[in-house]
């Protein structure tokens, strides 16, 4: 007889938990993701994704018609269906302080935990501050039926928004932090494709694993301050940071990913996640091991007021009554994700001082128009820079990286343009007659 193969829940559908539930089902495991907003699982189970993922629908519409793949806000339903339960619901910034906003992952555990009758297996991909496992650990054992029965690891998620279907498939290590057998043997039957390629798959503590993601995070986001620091330093200097970057990089110690000089960083992981990781620090009284991040924080913040100073320099000082194009609404390219994006800041920063503000992007546009209806939206490249006096690149989307300078010299009242991502070839532009600034360059 054919052993059963596990049936797996995805508690959550946002970027993380459509693309694991998605991608478990292309595994071949029967699969039911559940969130509480009914609204994205009846578009999910129309094989429409409420958000934009490269690759990810056509995984999505696959595995609908097989049958391996559906979707529900039922908790009884989910707990009667499956054998491992994942956890793939926001942990958000705060509101009112650094800390990471628990209320998801509580939520979850709160409402599933009655209906756990028999022996299940919990596992967690949200990033959470260290010390929630051993807590929700805890709190399932006391409030499930099924009591110690139900055993909880916790394995963190490495994906990359906009990679997301590949980095599930073939993620460059799988870390599970438990100390249950059971819940190891679970993990490796559900990665088993993974490590039949002979992916690394290491078992921790749930402390450790728990830091796993932070902490890689948290390096991250200090290799690219790191570079925006000496950015800094380049432009005080007449330096030239990208021939900087590209002559450190040939050094395998130091390696040349993440050391793309430009805005700095955003999204929904990077800024909360060090933010939320020095707020524990401190809780656990070791505050000063992580000050540093508040510097890479700094750094960060810092070149968005660069790119500002720069723009309203090239204008003359003032951005009252002047129009301005800007290229980018996203965080960053092949995502239509909006959350702590350096391009919207800089762009309603603008605003506020008075300027008329066009903003493109090929796939934030909604997301943009509903967080900031004061902006002016347009629909193609060309209409956001249409008389504009300086243009703003500020999200390296290809369409902009391949952007003609002699077509947007057509439509621009003057041509000038502040290359916030160092995307385009400085050469190129000037020799069409541009005005063109970078950050970190001459
Ligand atoms: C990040 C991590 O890269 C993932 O490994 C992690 O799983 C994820 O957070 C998460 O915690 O869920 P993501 O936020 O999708 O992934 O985006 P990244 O590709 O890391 O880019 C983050 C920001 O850094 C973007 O705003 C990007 O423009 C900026 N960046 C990146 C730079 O400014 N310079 C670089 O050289 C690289």
């Amino acid at each position: 007889v054919e052993k059963q193969r596990l049936k797996i829940a995805v508690i959550g559908t946002g970027y993380l938990g459509a693309t694991h539930a998605a991608c478990m089902a292309e595994l071949g495991f029967d699969v039911l993701g559940l969130d509480l907003d009914q609204a994205k699982v009846d578009s999910l189970s129309a094989g429409r994704l409420p958000f934009y993922e490269p690759g990810l629908e056509e995984v999505l519409a696959r595995n609908l018609a097989t049958g391996r793949l559906h979707f529900t806000t039922d908790y009884a339903e989910a707990a009667a269906f499956a054998d491992v339960h994942f956890i793939c619901v926001g942990t958000p910034q705060q509101a009112t302080s650094n800390a990471a906003d628990l209320r998801y992952v509580d939520s979850a555990v709160e409402s599933l935990a009655p209906y756990l009758t028999r022996p299940t297996v919990v596992i967690g991909k949200s990033t959470v501050p260290v010390g929630t496992a051993a807590r929700i650990t805890a709190q399932l054992h006391a409030t499930a039926p099924a009591g110690q029965g139900v055993e909880v690891g916790w394995s963190p998620e490495f994906l990359r928004e906009g990679f997301g279907v590949e980095d599930t498939l073939n993620p460059n290590r799988i870390v599970l932090g438990t100390d249950s057998a059971r819940v190891e043997e679970v993990m490796r039957e559900v990665s088993a494709s993974q490590l039949a390629q002979g992916i690394p798959f290491l078992v921790t503590d749930l402390q450790t694993a728990e830091l796993v993601k932070v902490s890689a995070n948290a390096f991250l986001a200090t290799k690219i301050s790191f570079i925006n620091a000496m950015a800094e330093v380049c432009e005080a200097s007449g330096a030239d940071v990208i021939k900087l970057a590209e002559s450190l990089s040939y050094d395998d110690r130091i390696g040349g990913k993440f050391l793309g000089p430009g805005l700095g960083f955003g999204g929904g992981c990077l800024p909360k996640d060090i933010r939320a990781f020095m707020a524990r620090a401190d809780e656990l009284g070791v505050e000063p091991a992580l000050s540093f991040l508040r510097e890479v924080d700094a750094i960060n913040q810092r070149r968005r007021a660069r790119t500002i100073d720069i723009a309203r320099g090239l204008i003359g000082g003032s951005f009252a009554g002047r129009t301005v194009g800007v290229l980018g609404a996203a965080f960053k390219p092949n995502s239509d994700d909006i959350r702590d994006s350096p391009a919207l800041d800089v762009a309603t920063t603008i605003s506020s001082l008075g300027a008329h503000v066009t903003v493109y992007d090929p796939e934030a546009l909604e997301n943009a128009r509903r967080e900031h209806p004061h902006l002016n939206f347009a629909h193609t490249m060309l209409e956001a820079v249409r008389d504009a006096e300086v243009v703003l690149l500020l999200t390296e989307w290809t369409e902009f990286r391949d952007a003609d300078p002699e077509e947007l010299a057509k439509v621009v009242a003057e041509t000038r343009i502040v290359d916030g991502r160092n995307a385009l070839n400085p050469e190129h532009w000037r020799e069409h007659g541009w005005t063109y600034r970078a950050l970190g360059r001459p």
